[in-house]
């Protein structure tokens, strides 16, 4: 849904500027909404039952938990719109840690000591004494930051043709350069594309993780809350908090917000967005499954900006967290579409302009660098006419 917080940046912004000047200026946050183009909107074609389900899973994506609900005993926060407001980026974030080797970001082959995770859970309600914080004077620790990252459009991303997944592999493999990205294959199988290193293949899995993990919500596919230091089982709602019905309705709304609508995309931005080679792994478009459940995304191309692949982004974006399928620097090719709506950019929001963002993939082993190098050599002119391009999508 469209918070608050949206009108009072756009005040901001109409106060010190004018709100084109605002919405030209990459560095301010990029929430300045035309009333045609918002996130928050279901895809068409949907039938009633589907439209219904839509609204239900906006509510629970929205709705602040509470104790009696079954928050807790431990949580990050209590609603999926504090990490994802408007659909968008942040502004809340999860807290991970690592134990790491003297370079700051190979794993520690023990991390034994995690005894409750690597996910930061600070918060807690009774009958819990004390959350999961990262102990203190620990130089062989890492803390890494990741901001919930836009969730519009990942019903496009879900309807992506396994298959095309790994042609595109083959293909950057093939091509003998740079990138070469991995499918990200979990250890039931399946191909993971959800989460930052892909580690989750469906987004009802991932939305059932994210009661469990981020909110200590327990649902019928998630039935334990997570070991804590009170070694609690429940929270102050006795058995399962959710109903499977609140996972999929939720799952549902994610599965069919719309991609960002974009117009007047200047061909020679594109054409430069493949010379520099973002677009390997940046790929415009994916062909989905024939058998997708929703027409609308069955058998076409999903225009998502990602090869939904895990890349060696190198140790500038390391964060020392094994995740999965993912090593301590790899990341899943960060989805561009819509991506003038986001707040800031990376795992965990270093920078707030393109420009920054575009020069921090290149690092000692990324697979980028040589991206990077032919970004910064082109003229001021081309630069400009790639950004707007990337910003546009
Ligand atoms: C405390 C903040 C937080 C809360 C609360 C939260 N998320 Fe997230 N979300 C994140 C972060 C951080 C990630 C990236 C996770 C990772 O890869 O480690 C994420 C990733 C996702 C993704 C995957 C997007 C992608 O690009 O692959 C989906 C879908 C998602 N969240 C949905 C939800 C839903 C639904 C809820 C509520 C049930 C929720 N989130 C609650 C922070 C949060
Ligand atoms: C080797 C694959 C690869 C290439 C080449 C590449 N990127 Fe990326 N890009 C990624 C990955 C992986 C991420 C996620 C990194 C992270 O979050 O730390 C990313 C993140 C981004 C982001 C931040 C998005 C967000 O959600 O915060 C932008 C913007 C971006 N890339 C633009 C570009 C542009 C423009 C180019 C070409 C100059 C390019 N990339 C080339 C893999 C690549």
């Amino acid at each position: 849904m469209y918070p608050i917080a949206i009108v009072r940046i756009v005040l901001v912004c109409a106060l010190g500027a004018t709100l084109a000047a605002c919405a030209d200026d990459p560095s301010a946050p990029s929430y300045v909404l035309r009333s045609d183009d918002r996130p928050g909107q279901p895809i068409g074609q949907l039938t009633e039952a589907q439209q219904l389900q839509f609204d239900r899973g906006d509510g629970v994506f929205s709705q602040v938990f509470r104790e009696q609900q079954g928050l807790g005993p431990l949580f990050v926060r209590p609603a999926c719109a504090n990490c994802h407001e408007g659909d968008g980026k942040g502004p809340g974030i999860v807290r991970r840690m690592a134990l790491v080797e003297a370079d700051g970001f190979t794993p520690a082959r023990d991390q034994s000591p995690l005894r409750f995770g690597s996910m930061v859970r600070e918060q807690f309600v009774t009958p819990a004494t004390q959350g999961w914080v990262p102990f203190e004077g620990n130089s062989a620790l890492r803390v890494s930051q990741r901001f919930g990252p836009a969730v519009f459009a990942r019903g496009w991303m879900e309807a992506v043709d396994a298959r095309e997944i790994e042609r595109v592999a083959a293909e950057q493999a093939a091509s003998g350069g740079a990138v070469h990205g991995r499918v990200a294959r979990l250890a039931e199988g399946r191909i993971g594309r959800f989460g930052l290193k892909a580690t989750v293949a469906t987004l009802l899995d991932f939305t059932a993780n994210a009661f469990q993990g981020d909110m200590g919500l327990t649902s019928p596919m998630r039935p334990m809350e997570l070991a804590n230091p009170d070694g609690l089982t429940d929270d102050a709602h006795p058995g399962v908090d959710l109903t499977m019905e609140q996972v999929e309705d939720t799952a549902a709304y994610v599965r069919t917000l719309a991609a960002p609508v974009r117009t007047g995309l200047d061909p020679r931005g594109a054409a430069l967005f493949a010379r520099v080679g973002c677009a390997s792994c940046h790929t415009p478009s994916m062909a989905t499954t024939a058998d997708f459940p929703l027409r609308a995304m069955a058998n076409t191309r999903a225009e998502v900006f990602t090869d939904l692949l895990l890349h060696d982004m190198g140790e500038g974006l390391a964060d020392g967290v094994t995740d999965g399928p993912a090593g301590p620097r790899d990341w899943r090719t960060a989805p561009l579409v819509g991506v003038r709506f986001l707040r800031n950019f990376l795992h965990d929001g270093r920078v707030r302009t393109l420009d920054a963002a575009i020069r921090a993939h290149r690092s000692n082993g990324s697979e980028a660098s040589p991206s990077v190098d032919a970004y910064t050599a082109l003229s001021a002119a081309d630069q400009t006419l790639l950004l707007d391009y990337v910003r546009a999508l």
